[in-house]
C-alpha cells in the first residue's frame, strides 16, 4: 500500500500524501489566526497540496480566547468564501471547517453553555490542543465533558508537548480517556526538534496515532512537506499504523 507513497523515485519524486487524501488539521482558511492570510494564499496552498495527493481539507482555525477569538460566526463564512473561490476556479476539491480548540477556561464555559461546537467527520471529532508551556489543568474534565456530549476529542500533535516526553503513561492516560492521537507530519521530518520527533515515532511504535495532520500554517511549513519526499524513514514510520484520514473522505 505505501509501496508507491513518494512516487517512483526517492529522491525526486513529487511526495505522495494520497494515502492520507483528506487533512483534518491546518489553518489554511485566510485571516482568521496565525496561518495564512490572504485568498490567493490559500488557493495557492491548496492548489500545491492538491497535487501531493490531497483531496480534502477540514481546516481548523484556532480558537483561542483573546489571540484567536474564532467562532462559527467567523470561521463559516470564511469557508464560503474559499468553497466560492475554489468553484470560481472550477476546483474539485472538498473544503469543510471545523476548528482547533485551546483547552482552557474559556473552552470549558463554552462547553456547559451547549453553544455551537465546530466538530467534523461522521463520528463527530473535535480537534482539542494544550499550551506548549505545561498541560491545561482542566484537560481530563474537558475530555469527559465532551464525551458527555458524544463527541470525540481528537489530541493535536501530543509528541509535540515536551513536558510529556518523560511521561510516556501521559500519552496511553489520553487514549485511556477516550481520546485519538493527531501527530504533525513534520514531527516525524525532525522540524519541532530531535524530541518531538522521537515521541511522534514512539508514538507510530506503539500503534497509538489515529491520524496525521498538516498543521499548515506558512510557507517554510509547505516547503518542508514538499522535501519530506526524501525522507524514507518517514514512510518506515508511518506505513504500519491504521490511520483514519482516508475515513474523512
Ligand atoms: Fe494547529
Amino acid at each position: 500500500m505505501f509501496k508507491s507513497l513518494f512516487g517512483k523515485s526517492q529522491s525526486t519524486a513529487t511526495p505522495d500524501f494520497s494515502f492520507l487524501g483528506a487533512d483534518m488539521h491546518s489553518h489554511l482558511l485566510p485571516g482568521l489566526d496565525d496561518g495564512l492570510q490572504t485568498m490567493d494564499q490559500t488557493m495557492y496552498f491548496m492548489g500545491r497540496l492538491e497535487k501531493m495527493g490531497y483531496r480534502k481539507f477540514i481546516c481548523t482555525p484556532h480558537i483561542l480566547s483573546d489571540m484567536h477569538p474564532n467562532t462559527p460566526d467567523t470561521i463559516l463564512p470564511k469557508l464560503d468564501e474559499v468553497r466560492e473561490a475554489l468553484a470560481e476556479r472550477g476546483s474539485n476539491l472538498q473544503v469543510e471547517a471545523a476548528a482547533e480548540y485551546m483547552i482552557d477556561l474559556e473552552f470549558e464555559k463554552l462547553i456547559d453553555s451547549g453553544a455551537k461546537l465546530l466538530t467534523f467527520g461522521d463520528k463527530n471529532y473535535i480537534l482539542i490542543e494544550m499550551s506548549y508551556v505545561a498541560p491545561s489543568p482542566n484537560f481530563e474534565k474537558i475530555i469527559f465533558n465532551l464525551q458527555m456530549k458524544d463527541i470525540k476529542p481528537v489530541f493535536a500533535h501530543p509528541e509535540r508537548y515536551s513536558y510529556f516526553h518523560s511521561q510516556f503513561d501521559k500519552y496511553e492516560r489520553l487514549i485511556e480517556l477516550g481520546c485519538l492521537l493527531q501527530v504533525n507530519i513534520l514531527s516525524l521530518s525532525g522540524f519541532y526538534g530531535k524530541e518531538v520527533k522521537k515521541a511522534g515515532e514512539l508514538l507510530f511504535k506503539k500503534n497509538m496515532v489515529s491520524f496525521l495532520g498538516t498543521d499548515m500554517h506558512h510557507d517554510r511549513h509547505l516547503a518542508l512537506l514538499t522535501d519530506m519526499a526524501g525522507k524514507r524513514d518517514f514512510l518506515n514510520t508511518v506505513s504500519s499504523a491504521e490511520l483514519l484520514n482516508k475515513t474523512l473522505l
